[in-house]
């Protein structure tokens, strides 16, 4: 060997001994049973292994292909990480990927993984998460959030804690594409703040859809520049309900309360970054009265009105037989648009009683003129009105199961929520149907029976309940089932006074319903979901999550 070639000999086991001593530093031993893998909703599938990755300020975040969506997803994990790492790791491209890295890597030829699948893998030299589309990277975020210690989600600098993560592999996809709840800020206002914490909540647990009730009888919600008046008088009211007597009322004055456009954007950019999709809902032609109390013209009657002190239904609702109606919802329907970027606009029309267009002129001649044979077929003629407005805007209108009474335009979508009957009939009809029916999904109602639990609007709806929720009726044949889009939690206003009880009634049970609409039916499973909710648990405590305990102790 001549001396060139001793170097060279030197330098290769130099590297190779380097190369070692970095690889062993990241592989830490360890049990099986020491594996924190308490991921909910549970994953389609998961390889477990036996050692285990910290991460460190050294972890380096390489996003593949280098592109504004990769980077972003990269910047979203640095910045969750760090707070409580008290570094933020840097996010760079990198085609040979060292050890002590997280790779987020988009493939479009994983088409198996589906738009929202990811593959994981982390092994001793790090973590590695395959999808084919952004969503995917991004759930593979949430999984390895949920792998590292609870403490990952404090917002300061945690002291003592590895940021191990189990090796193990996994690949995982959704159930279904609809893994919706409901927040209603028209009752019970709901800062913009406050839904930004509730968005990330969701995307924690894989919830993708975020129906806004905007607009009813008690109050309207959201600016609209061409009608200030909707906001002007739609968003205070005299008084509301008094806590724990219904039926008096508190005397004190309520708002204004309601989004600027600005902080709609705002709310809709910061859950599109999260996969969460904002869906509006602007009631009509029921629910309205907040409107007509800025614009009595558009009620039957013309008025006046006063915004709806008390919970439960109006009985004045838009005038179907009034062209100024239509112009004007369509007006309101136009401004959504341009907030949210949601396919799906959800009109309400819920609980729309038909006292006033049975006696009313112009709702008559309506009927008369359209050869219509009832009310219910006034309804029918109102959405699908809106309907047509609404597709010549490439956009699809969901509304209530009432709107199929009296039949339902082609591309329309039903939320099934008296029971399951709406869905399985719309879904016959060949109708897209998102399942929210009160046995099921109405978290207003309690959880448990007793004094201890907070005061609700009724019913009785368990964990357990929500977690044994199957979506898709027996009654659908094979070629219907794909109707079936997925399933909703509806956290109804009139008792949620506070974030507080908006947590203590959407948790645990929205990380049931995540479950639902995200695991295989075959792997569902109560007593594993419970035992992997007590984990969970410390990780809403960390985060300061207000949820109802498994124990039914109260916090
Ligand atoms: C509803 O609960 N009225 C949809
Ligand atoms: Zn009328």
């Amino acid at each position: 060997m001549n001396y060139n070639q001793r170097v060279q000999v030197i330098m290769l086991w130099t590297v190779l001994g380097l190369f070692i001593i970095s690889f062993q530093s990241h592989v830490t031993p360890c049990c099986a049973a020491d594996l924190n893998i308490k991921i909910i909703p549970k994953p389609t599938k998961i390889e477990k292994g036996d050692t285990i990755f910290t991460l460190n300020e050294k972890t380096v975040i390489i996003v593949k292909p280098s592109s504004t969506e990769v980077k972003a997803l990269g910047s979203y994990l640095s910045d969750f990480l760090a707070p409580a790492m008290g570094a933020r790791l840097t996010v760079k491209s990198s085609w040979f990927p060292k050890s002590n890295s997280i790779v987020l890597r988009l493939n479009s030829s994983e088409k198996r993984l589906g738009d929202e699948g990811y593959m994981f893998k982390c092994t001793p030299r790090g973590v590695t998460i395959t999808a084919a589309k952004p969503a995917g990277i991004f759930y593979g975020i949430q999984t390895l959030r949920q792998l590292l210690p609870v403490q990952i989600e404090s917002r300061q600098k945690v002291y003592g804690v590895a940021w191990t993560v189990p090796c193990l592999s996994i690949e995982d996809q959704p159930r279904f594409q609809w893994r919706g709840m409901l927040l209603d800020p028209a009752r019970h206002f709901i800062t913009k703040d406050y839904l930004l914490k509730y968005i990330d909540l969701m995307a924690l647990y894989k919830l993708n859809q975020l129906q806004l009730h905007l607009t009813d009888d008690q109050g309207w919600r959201i600016e609209i520049k061409k009608y200030p008046r909707l906001t002007e008088s739609g968003s205070i009211r005299k008084e509301s309900p008094m806590p724990g007597n219904r039926k008096q009322g508190d005397g004190k004055p309520y708002g204004p309360f309601f989004y600027t456009q600005d902080q709609i954007r705002e709310i809709v950019a910061y859950a599109a970054k999260r996969f969460v999709t904002i869906v509006p809902e602007i009631e009509m032609p029921g629910h309205s009265l907040a409107a007509s109390v800025a614009f009595p013209e558009l009620s039957c009657t013309g008025g006046p009105f006063e915004i709806r002190t008390k919970w439960g239904i109006e009985p004045d609702i838009y005038c179907a037989g009034n062209d100024k109606v239509f112009e004007f919802v369509q007006d309101i329907l136009t401004e959504v648009m341009d907030m949210f970027p949601s396919t799906f606009i959800h009109i309400g029309g819920d609980e729309a009683p038909k006292d006033r267009w049975n006696k009313c002129p112009k709702c008559q001649a309506r009927i008369q003129k359209e050869g219509l044979k009832d009310t219910h077929e006034l309804q029918s003629y109102f959405v699908r009105r809106i309907d047509k407005f609404l597709a010549s805007k490439g956009r699809r209108l969901i509304g209530w199961d009432e709107i199929l009474e009296g039949g339902l335009a082609p591309g329309a979508a039903v939320m099934s929520w008296r029971g399951i009957k709406g869905g399985i009939a719309a879904a016959g009809e060949g109708h897209d149907v998102v399942m929210s029916p009160t046995t099921h999904c109405y978290f207003d109602y309690a959880q448990a029976k007793g004094d201890n639990e907070p005061e609700a609007i009724g019913g009785f709806l368990p964990l357990e309940k929500v977690y044994d929720y199957e979506p898709i009726p027996d009654q659908l044949s094979a070629d219907r089932k794909k109707h079936i889009l997925g399933a909703q939690g509806n956290v109804w206003g009139e008792y949620m006074w506070t974030p507080q009880n908006i947590e203590y009634f959407s948790y645990p049970r929205a990380c049931a319903l995540a479950e639902v609409v995200w695991t295989p039916l075959e792997l569902k499973n109560l007593s594993d979901f419970l035992d992997r909710f007590v984990a969970h648990e410390k990780r809403l405590d960390v985060i300061g999550v207000n949820y109802r305990k498994l124990d039914g102790q109260q916090k």
